[in-house]
């Protein structure tokens, strides 16, 4: 079997490699390809992540390649996790929406409309030569934002199923909360990716959330810096990504203090120079700490099992979180929207568990940005001022026309060498 990872020069990756090496026996390789045009990163990413395969034992070849064509040969899955721009754009998405007194944000907002239309041509022209190359190939998608790639890679009948860390990452929470296995507990997550929230947490078929919620709550509040009194009078935990809806002008209030020097990619990127120095250290064959202060968590073994799942290598699990085809499973939503709710995985393919309907309090809001998700989309797709301004009116967290007027021209003028139109 063998995997590619596109955007492998990634710092994630080892994250990624190190998960690959310990669930060896869920999804065996042969082969493992990490592509990325940052030769210098490459290198130092694949002798770490080389290093980290050999100490657990593990018998595969890990490769590392410039160029995509010579990657997909005879591939059986790809992962995207690209960032088109690095951390430099996304540093652009996180504040010239300050100036207009929205959020900025990398994947919510302007900001997140920016990268959509940054990245959705670039992931369409891979898939396609992934299609090419490898017909039966699947991709898993974990390029941001991920609900508007999945889409845009089904809409044009790609093999590709998206995936974010968020429900892994409140599977494995409250299931140490619990003090139970994490497969042991069924999240009722529903939404839209980056958009969503925990409505149940079953056991053995018994919701624990109300009694997670009556004892946990303030520290839960700690991870999604939200209210506990929230939670606990809505009875359900929203993703830390709701803090920018329910929070927003505090959010906005905090960036602006923050000042450039206190973005999330400024951050990142200090993290991502100190991470490349440990990685070439040629004894260094564990995942260092460090890599814990990016958001990646539990990535690793969210994709392996659904690789695994996918390309039918290990035991079918319990339903794993995943952005599909809504197919009805959102009755409010039309079809071709892509949602992210718990789903059934196999060779085949991915099939949603129903889904109790979604209350009113969440519905308005997932209709609201699925709608912007499939103007973002068509903007990505075609290009044009009216189209990114559309999708900003139609946002939620935008909505009046001279905000995004004033958006429009901002995201145009900080994207130009990205956007092909403008
Ligand atoms: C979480 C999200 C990812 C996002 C990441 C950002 O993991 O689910 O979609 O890419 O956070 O992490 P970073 O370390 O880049 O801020
Ligand atoms: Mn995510």
């Amino acid at each position: 079997m063998k995997l590619a990872v596109v955007g492998g020069g990634s710092t994630y990756t080892p994250e990624l490699v190190d998960g690959l090496g310990r669930l060896q026996d869920v999804l065996p390789f042969d082969e493992l390809v990490l592509v990325d045009p940052a030769e210098d990163r490459l290198e130092l990413v694949g002798g770490f992540g080389q290093r980290i395969l050999d100490r657990l034992g593990h018998p595969g070849t890990l490769t590392t390649s410039a160029e995509l064509e010579p990657a997909l040969d005879g591939v059986d899955a790809v992962l995207l996790q690209l960032r088109i721009g690095g951390q430099a754009a996304r540093h652009q998405d996180e504040t010239w929406p300050l100036e207009c007194g929205c959020v900025g944000q990398e994947t919510t907002g302007a900001g997140g409309l920016a990268k959509a239309l940054r990245t959705v041509p670039v992931v369409l022209d891979i898939a396609e030569r992934v299609r090419k190359a490898a017909p039966d190939a699947w991709i898993i998608d974990f390029t941001n934002p991920v609900g508007i790639v999945t889409r845009g890679l089904l809409n044009e009948g790609h093999r590709a199923v998206g995936l974010c860390n968020v429900a892994i990452g409140f599977q494995r929470k409250l299931a140490s909360i619990l003090g139970v296995e994490p497969q042991q507990l069924e999240l009722d997550h529903v939404g839209l990716n980056h958009l969503t929230w925990e409505r149940a947490a079953r056991v053995d078929g018994t919701d624990r959330l109300p009694q997670i919620l009556a004892g946990h709550a303030a520290e839960l509040a700690e991870d999604i810096k939200l209210p506990a009194g929230l939670m606990t009078s809505l009875g359900v935990i929203p993703s830390y990504y709701l803090r920018y809806f329910y929070a927003h002008d505090e959010v906005v209030r905090e960036l602006v203090e923050a000042g450039a020097a206190g973005s999330r990619a400024t951050a990142v990127t200090a993290v991502e120079t100190e991470l490349l120095a440990l990685y070439a250290d040629p004894t260094l064959d564990t995942k260092p700490d460090l890599l814990a202060q990016r958001g990646g968590a539990y990535y690793s073994e969210a994709a392996v099992q659904l690789a695994a799942s996918l390309l039918g290598t290990g035991a079918t699990p319990a339903p794993q979180v995943v952005n599909l085809r809504n197919n009805g499973t959102l009755p409010f939503l039309p079809d071709d929207a892509v949602i992210e709710v718990p789903a059934h995985v196999d060779h085949t393919g991915v099939r949603a568990v129903d889904v109790a309907p979604l209350e009113p309090l969440y519905a308005g809001l997932v209709s609201a940005v699925t709608s912007y998700e499939h103007l973002a989309l068509d903007a990505a797709l075609r290009g044009g001022r009216q189209r990114v301004f559309e999708a900003l009116l139609a946002h939620p967290l935008v909505g009046q026309a001279e905000l995004a007027d004033g958006l429009t021209d901002r995201l145009i003028a900080h994207n130009r060498e990205h956007l092909p139109w403008a």
